[in-house]
């Protein structure tokens, strides 16, 4: 099976939680990076405010893989004002995610759910196989902490990829039953 975790970030978080997924899953990565640079301080919070309120779409480089290709695609966010970066209004508009094994995390200051009930929402045409959010694992007080929030992310996404394995193999399955059948 092909997994992919493709994420954004500004300060390191959400990439710390996309690499113990990819690493835990041998899945591979992409990064989505804006052309634009954009910071968590200072007059840029009033800029980021701006693009979330008006879902602005900023310019992204191209990234490495194509979701397409594969079969299950972790998506990843820091949340940003109660929504997902302003950069998945662009990779969502670039390409059209459907009908794919998908599953989606966040990472934001609090216990807010609300940027994946955007997610979802936003990619309710796909199978959104789970949903996960923690809290800035690289800002905790002790490597410990960091470690544990990281090792239970990665944990998460093994018992979703597990679910997705299942699924592709009842879904062959079907389908061979279907050509010996005709
Ligand atoms: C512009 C901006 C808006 C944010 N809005 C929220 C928010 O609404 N709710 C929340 O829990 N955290 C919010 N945060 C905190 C980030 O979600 C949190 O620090 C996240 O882990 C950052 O991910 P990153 O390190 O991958 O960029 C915001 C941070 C920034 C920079």
């Amino acid at each position: 099976m092909k997994v992919l975790v493709l994420y954004t970030t500004v300060d390191g978080n959400t990439e710390a939680v996309s690499n113990a997924i990819a690493e835990k899953l041998d899945a591979d990565i992409s990064k989505i990076v804006r052309v634009s640079k954009i910071r968590g301080f200072g007059i840029d919070k009033l800029r980021s405010w701006f693009e979330v309120k008006f879902n602005r779409r900023p310019g992204i480089f191209p990234f490495k893989h194509d979701p397409r290709d594969y079969d299950l695609i972790f998506i990843g966010t820091p949340v940003w004002y109660d929504s997902y970066n302003p950069v998945f209004n662009t990779l969502f508009e670039v390409i059209k995610i459907y009908d794919r094994k998908i599953a989606l995390f966040s990472t934001g200051e609090t216990d807010s759910q609300k940027a994946l009930d955007k997610f979802s929402k936003k990619l309710q045409d796909s199978i959104i196989l789970g949903r996960y959010h923690c809290i800035e694992p690289i800002w905790e007080d002790n490597d410990e902490d960091t470690k544990r929030i990281l090792d239970e992310a990665a944990e998460w996404a093994k018992g979703v990829a597990d679910e997705a394995e299942k699924m592709i193999e009842q879904e062959e399955f079907e389908r061979r039953k279907t050509i010996y059948k005709f």
